[in-house]
């Protein structure tokens, strides 16, 4: 997994270096700061997960901390130390967006357990956080590439842009080229009750498009850069570039108003990607092939960085893509059948890419908790494969390549013929791939030992039929 990074801000610098020392450890960095104002200069960095905060320091003190770190989208969880009697600042900070809070005097044990829980619920949200992105994404591909015309296609993409981003106001602001005949898109109070602030973001969207780059704002940005333009800033702001060519140049434009959380730099990251991805679709509108095609293009390579995660599976689904092509013509199956197992080889991890890291590469066994989270990748590949609808086929053999023909594999236990045959399939030519490659959990066997595991476990775990062609078609291979 990678390095987590907290910042303890504290006055007291005894106090500090004794949570220091207890906090550090592998995959654990600790900075430290004396007061908000310090804490915030580290912050603004970047890299930082986790800050531990005392309330009461010169300068900035933990509320205001927390206040600023709001504002100003910074991307970091805070837990508040808080001196006995204090509870009722504890529950302003909870309100405030902190994570947790620890009554002083605290046990070490206590503040490292309630590091280690804040560490660990962040991870499983940045997990999480993924998926949504991912599913997003592709919800805008296929609702994109199922309209017809442009009007449809800027309707749908903003009403995507408002599901993902919860704005107070949204905008798609063409190019002053591009204009002719059409009108800039602007909805919310923030533009109905005030022509400035529409006019301003206007402004910005066109330097947005010139610079062919997407901005984040925060209040603070906001409040100084409108300072003569409006009273009633928006709290947060974000925009980015859709470059679609000809009738579809401009910018996307989404606004915040105080007493929602400001927009972070994740935000603005999946906005410059659903601008680009609105920007092929206008581009490549009038070719749904194209279009397709480039679904099918995103989902190859996202499938290509879930594998990144884990040094041992690197091509682990590109050589179960083509086992399963070599099954499929050992079995006489169709061509359409044979491009099926392919694909599937290659997508069927897919899902992993909702499964933390620590998980993927523990090179011990799993724990029940750490299983059960595991056995969720058919289900998440599931998810993220049927919102394209090219890929329909493969959807029941990712989703069923963990079950044994005994009815005890996973996620739902199905038994022989039960389990669809192209799923049965890829199911050999995965675990002997898997068999004959280094894993963090074992090392490789050679392709006789890999074999004999295959016979050993056919009618139990595999289909005992397909199994005998399998290894029929290892048998044949050159050494
Ligand atoms: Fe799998």
């Amino acid at each position: 997994m990678s390095e987590r990074t907290i910042l303890l801000v504290d006055d007291e610098p005894r106090l500090l270096e004794t949570c220091k020392e207890a906090l550090e450890g592998p995959g654990r960095a600790v900075l430290t700061a004396c007061d908000g104002a310090e804490a915030l200069a580290t912050l603004a960095r970047g890299g930082v997960d986790l800050v531990i905060s005392d309330l009461k320091m010169p300068r900035l003190s933990g509320m205001e901390l927390l206040r600023r770190i709001a504002e100003q989208g910074l991307d970091a969880d805070v837990i508040v130390l808080t001196g006995y009697g204090t509870v009722q600042n504890a529950v302003e900070c909870l309100k405030l967006g902190a994570v947790d809070y620890l009554l002083k005097p605290f046990k070490i044990a206590e503040l490292c357990a309630a590091a280690g829980n804040a560490l660990r619920e962040r991870g499983l949200r940045q997990e999480k956080g993924k998926v949504d992105q991912l599913v997003a994404m592709l919800n805008l591909q296929s609702v994109l590439s199922g309209q017809n015309d442009q009007r449809g296609m800027v309707k749908e993409f903003l009403n995507q842009v408002r599901a993902a981003f919860e704005p107070d106001g949204i905008a798609l602001f063409f190019s002053r080229e591009s204009l002719g005949q059409r009108r800039d898109i602007a909805l919310g109070p923030f533009f109905r009750a005030q022509p400035q602030t529409r006019g301003w973001f206007a402004a910005l969207a066109d330097r947005l498009l010139r610079q062919g780059r997407p901005k984040l704002l925060s209040a603070e940005a906001l409040g100084r850069a409108m300072a003569g333009v409006t009273v009633d800033p928006p709290a947060s702001a974000m925009g980015a570039p859709v470059a679609g060519g000809g009738q579809a140049t401009g910018s996307v434009v989404v606004l915040r108003g105080a007493g929602k959380p400001a927009y972070t730099g994740d935000d603005l990251h999946l906005l410059a990607i659903f601008a680009s991805h609105a920007s092929l679709c206008f581009e490549s509108q009038r070719s749904c092939a194209m279009l397709k095609e480039v679904n099918r293009e995103i989902l190859f390579s996202l499938a290509s960085a879930v594998e990144a995660k884990d040094t041992y599976t690197r091509g682990h689904s590109e050589r179960v893509g083509a086992y399963g092509v070599k099954l499929g013509r050992a079995l006489s199956l169709s061509g359409r059948e044979i491009e099926l197992l392919r694909m599937a080889g290659e997508l069927h991890d897919i899902g992993k890419i909702g499964v933390p890291d620590n998980i993927l590469n523990k090179p011990a066994s799993l724990t029940a908790e750490e299983t059960r989270v595991m056995r969720q990748h058919p289900g998440i590949g599931r998810t993220i494969l049927s919102k394209v609808s090219a890929l329909e086929g493969v959807l029941p053999i990712v989703t069923h390549h963990h079950e044994r023909v005994n009815g005890r594999g996973y996620p739902d236990g199905l038994a022989g013929e039960e389990i669809p045959f192209l799923a049965r399939a890829l199911c050999i030519v995965d675990s002997y791939e898997a068999m004959i490659s280094n894993r963090a959990y074992h090392a490789a066997r050679t392709p006789a030992e890999a074999a004999s595991l295959l016979a050993r476990g056919a009618g139990s775990q595999w289909d005992a039929a397909m199994v005998e062609v399998w290894l029929a078609v290892v048998a044949g291979e050159p050494g």
